[in-house]
């Protein structure tokens, strides 16, 4: 046990992360329009080389125009091992207005990548005069990055959330897989002739909520990349939730509704963790430090499983 208090993440709604191309304006408003509460702007992997400049361009200019209402606004610059990232940086800092409030930097491996985006950035920022400061979130889309997972939860005061990356991590680990989030084929355990399915992506998901919760930043899944599966989402988004995770990227509109609705507390989870808070309040006046609650226990313990709970719904409705 820890004499040390573990630090809170950043108290914002992160429950979904609306990702679009840089290099197609066509949908910005409609981002804007949406109930997504993080908007990922890209100039990475959804846009080709050959549109590189001209999404960067694309992305200053809907940072200064487009009313983004009350959108937490992030921008995908490009990995540190491609001839991009520094432009985007640049380009990003001096051009954009204070509506730009975060960078996610992806494929990041280690703790000093994020030291050398944070220097470059430090550097504009005093340059340029711009008071509010930037944050960042990264994608842990690597072995390297999964390894090194809690050095880079620690990197910088400006971390705020960190996402797993289902596609890059499986082809940097070796998996045997095409998909991108959800149930893989082939990971199955047998028994009596029937297959059950597992999760591939449990232990890189637990690894990342650990590294978080150590260091005050947000635990986010990545994308799930068949969008016309519904079924799988939620429950990919239900077991992230369940992990500890507060939201999960929506890389078409279809999955918004549904990642807001999974990590918002339900109007049932809240009534009873509210129960299990107001029966351990009688226990403690009955010099009680357990009791029993529709039949099971709940301790003193349980009390902090439900304050979790109800401090998330609470986020989220002041901040509708
Ligand atoms: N944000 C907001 N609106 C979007 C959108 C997005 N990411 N993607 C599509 N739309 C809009 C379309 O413009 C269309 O609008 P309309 O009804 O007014 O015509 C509607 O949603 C339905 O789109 P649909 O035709 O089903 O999809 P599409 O073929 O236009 O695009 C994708 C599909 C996957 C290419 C697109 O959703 C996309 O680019 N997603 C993000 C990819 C990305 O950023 N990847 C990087 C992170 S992994
Ligand atoms: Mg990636």
């Amino acid at each position: 046990m820890s004499f040390r208090i573990q630090p809170a993440a950043p108290s914002r709604p992160n429950r979904c992360q609306l990702f679009g191309p840089g290099s197609r304006p066509a949908i910005f408003e409609k981002m804007a329009a949406s109930a997504a509460d993080v908007i990922n702007l890209d100039l990475e992997d959804s846009v080709a080389p050959s549109d590189k400049d001209s999404a960067r361009a694309n992305v200053i200019e809907a940072l200064n125009t487009v009313d983004w209402g009350n959108k937490y606004m992030s921008v995908r610059i490009n990995s540190l091992d491609s001839p991009y990232w520094y432009r985007d940086v640049v380009d990003l800092l001096e051009q954009s207005s204070d509506r730009l409030d975060q960078i996610m930097i992806p494929k990041v491996g280690c703790a000093a990548d994020i030291y050398a985006v944070d220097a470059l950035v430090t550097a504009i920022e005093m340059a340029k005069g711009r008071t509010k400061p930037i944050t960042f979130e990264v994608i842990i889309e690597s072995a390297a990055g999964i390894a090194h997972a809690e050095e880079i939860a620690a990197s910088s005061p400006r971390l705020q959330a960190m996402s797993l990356g289902a596609a890059d991590f499986a082809a940097s680990m070796g998996m045997q897989t095409t998909g991108i989030g959800g149930t893989q084929e082939d990971y199955y355990v047998v028994r009596d002739g029937t297959n059950y399915w597992g999760d591939p992506w449990h232990w890189a998901q637990a690894k990342i909520v650990a590294a978080c919760r150590t260091h005050g930043v947000l635990p986010v899944d990545g994308p799930y990349g068949d969008f016309s599966d519904d079924e799988g989402f939620i429950a990919q988004a239900k077991r992230s939730a369940t992990l500890g995770m507060v939201g999960k990227w929506a890389i078409h509109p279809k999955q918004i509704a549904l990642s807001n609705t999974v990590f918002t507390p339900s109007e049932e989870a809240v009534t009873e963790a509210r129960e299990i808070l107001a029966a351990m309040e009688t226990a403690k006046a009955n010099g009680e430090g357990a009791t029993v609650y529709k039949g099971r226990l709940v301790d003193i313990a349980s009390i902090k499983q439900a304050e979790v709970i109800v401090r998330q719904a609470e986020m989220i409705s002041g901040s509708d």
